[in-house]
């Protein structure tokens, strides 16, 4: 049994939870997905989870007025799993001061843009629009701000006159390998997340570290 725990947040499709999990049980894998959180009880992501025998902490929040009560309860039935990372993959909220606070250090996301270029929604399309020359995933820690933190890695393509939808799908691609590849990183102990830098094999890496598959 793996020993670093991580819990996935997801709110829609997850397929990038898919391959967490997919990489999780390969043997050479250090980390164990100890629960999955979702503040969408619908979310396709929970119908991955059914045949494996991993906790699901549903949460609907449109059930509860404020974004801090929300997170107060999601962050109370995460706080009842040994938690060495939180991983954001695909999960549509913000999150609030105290609840990053209480995970201080600990919570990464997956965004699919070069950051700091397009942070928050529609990213492949901000990318068609301006004719970018290339296009993105990153994974960054989780600050206060929307898509700001420290960028720990990234994985960036050529943008050849790809459709939306093809480039959607690309980015998908790369996202399914850049992610695992930093989780385990991370759960090998080569990525240490601090407050204002991002250390990788004691190197530090003030934008980020290019990785390429
Ligand atoms: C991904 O593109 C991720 O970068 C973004 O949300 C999307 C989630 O996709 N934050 P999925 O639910 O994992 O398929």
């Amino acid at each position: 049994m793996n020993t670093f725990n991580i819990a996935v947040l997801v709110s829609g499709n997850g397929s990038n939870l898919q391959s967490l999990m997919d990489s999780s049980a390969a043997s050479s894998s250090n980390f164990n997905i100890c629960c999955v959180g979702t503040n969408n009880p619908n979310a396709n992501a929970l119908k991955r989870i059914k045949n494996n025998d991993i906790p699901i902490i549903s949460i609907d929040h449109s059930k509860y007025e404020t974004r801090e009560e929300f997170d107060k309860k999601m962050a109370e039935e995460l706080k009842k799993f040994n938690i060495d990372l939180l991983v954001l993959a695909g999960y549509m909220r913000i999150l609030s001061k105290e609840f990053i606070n209480l995970f201080k250090n600990k919570i990464i996301n997956l965004h699919p843009s070069l950051l700091p270029k397009y942070p928050g929604l529609n990213t492949h399309k901000k990318v068609l629009e301006n004719n970018d020359a290339y296009h993105g995933a990153t994974v960054h820690c989780v600050d206060e701000g929307l898509d700001t933190g420290s960028i720990i890695g990234y994985t960036k393509i050529k943008n050849l006159n790809y459709s939306l939808e093809e480039l959607e799908n690309k980015i998908h691609k790369i996202e399914h390998k850049l992610l695992p590849a930093i989780v385990s990183l991370i759960s090998e102990g080569r990525i240490e997340l601090q407050n204002e830098t991002v250390l990788i094999d004691k190197g530090v890496f003030k934008n980020g570290k290019e990785f390429i598959f």
